[in-house]
């Protein structure tokens, strides 16, 4: 039997009560799999750029790739709820692309969401989306997609002025109507206080203990990230494995153990 679908006011409401894990996906079977592990929420990242295509970063992604991508997810995904980000310069410019392009991803990828970055300058985008019946999550700290003014992948939040700007952020997006926050990049205290700022859920990555949830990329989870992040964690060493299938595939072939003489068509 499937479960009843994931929707952002059941996200939402999630708030101290039970911590929300959300993983990135980008394909029908990762999100089948993780449908049927119970994941309840499923991110189809701009992290796609490097993750799947070989960019060196989330800014070439296009909204064609995404709603490529976040159309196969959602096809592997009854229960959980699935959320596009928005990519770079799909949102950035006005309120009115930010709505037609979100807009995109609810009616041709069939998602439940999309996620955009920055803060309290993102509040009119978000209050527009959320207007016309689109749920938002928010995302601070770390934006990947700013990473050139941000020169690197640079942790935030380090200062209590940093902190405080954040808070400020979180609470003009809760205010805007974001159903839940990413906090990305930032010291474990600055995460605290934010969650215990906003009455919306804080999802954290690369932001300590502290938040409500929390999302990883999957391929930082399977181990087949070359290098990945400090603070992710492996639970499988798919990178391994798979050298190892690719390697006994080929082998096989070569010497003929593969098919074996006794196949039968
Ligand atoms: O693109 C992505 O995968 C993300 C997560 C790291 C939050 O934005």
């Amino acid at each position: 039997m499937v479960n009843p679908r994931w929707t952002a006011p059941r996200v939402r409401a999630q708030k101290g009560k039970h911590r929300i894990a959300m993983l990135t996906a980008y394909d029908f079977t990762m999100a089948r799999l993780m449908d049927e592990a119970g994941v309840p929420m499923i991110l189809v990242g701009d992290s796609l750029g490097m993750a799947v295509l070989g960019f060196e970063n989330t800014l070439p992604v296009t909204l064609e790739q995404m709603l490529h991508h976040s159309a196969a997810v959602r096809r592997g995904a009854a229960s959980a709820m699935v959320i596009a980000d928005l990519p770079f310069l799909t949102y950035q410019v006005s309120v009115s692309d930010a709505v037609l392009n979100a807009g995109r991803c609810i009616k041709e990828a069939g998602v439940d969401g999309v996620k955009l970055e920055g803060g309290e300058v993102r509040a009119p985008h978000v209050r527009a989306l959320v207007e016309n019946g689109i749920p938002v999550l928010g995302h601070i700290g770390l934006l990947p997609q700013s990473v050139h003014a941000m020169g690197g992948f640079r942790v935030q939040g380090k200062t209590e002025s940093d902190v405080e700007r954040l808070i400020r952020d979180a609470q003009a997006l809760e205010e805007a109507g974001v159903f839940a926050l990413v906090l990305e990049g930032m010291p474990s205290d600055a995460a605290r206080r934010i969650t215990e700022a906003i009455r919306v859920p804080t999802i954290g990555i690369g932001a300590g203990p502290h938040c409500d949830g929390q999302v990883l990329v999957v391929n930082d989870l399977l181990g087949l990230t070359e290098r990945p992040p400090k603070f992710a964690k492996k639970y499988v060493d798919m990178r391994a494995a798979m050298q190892q299938a690719f390697g006994a595939y080929k082998a096989d072939v070569e010497s003929g153990a593969f098919p074996a003489p006794e196949h039968e068509y």
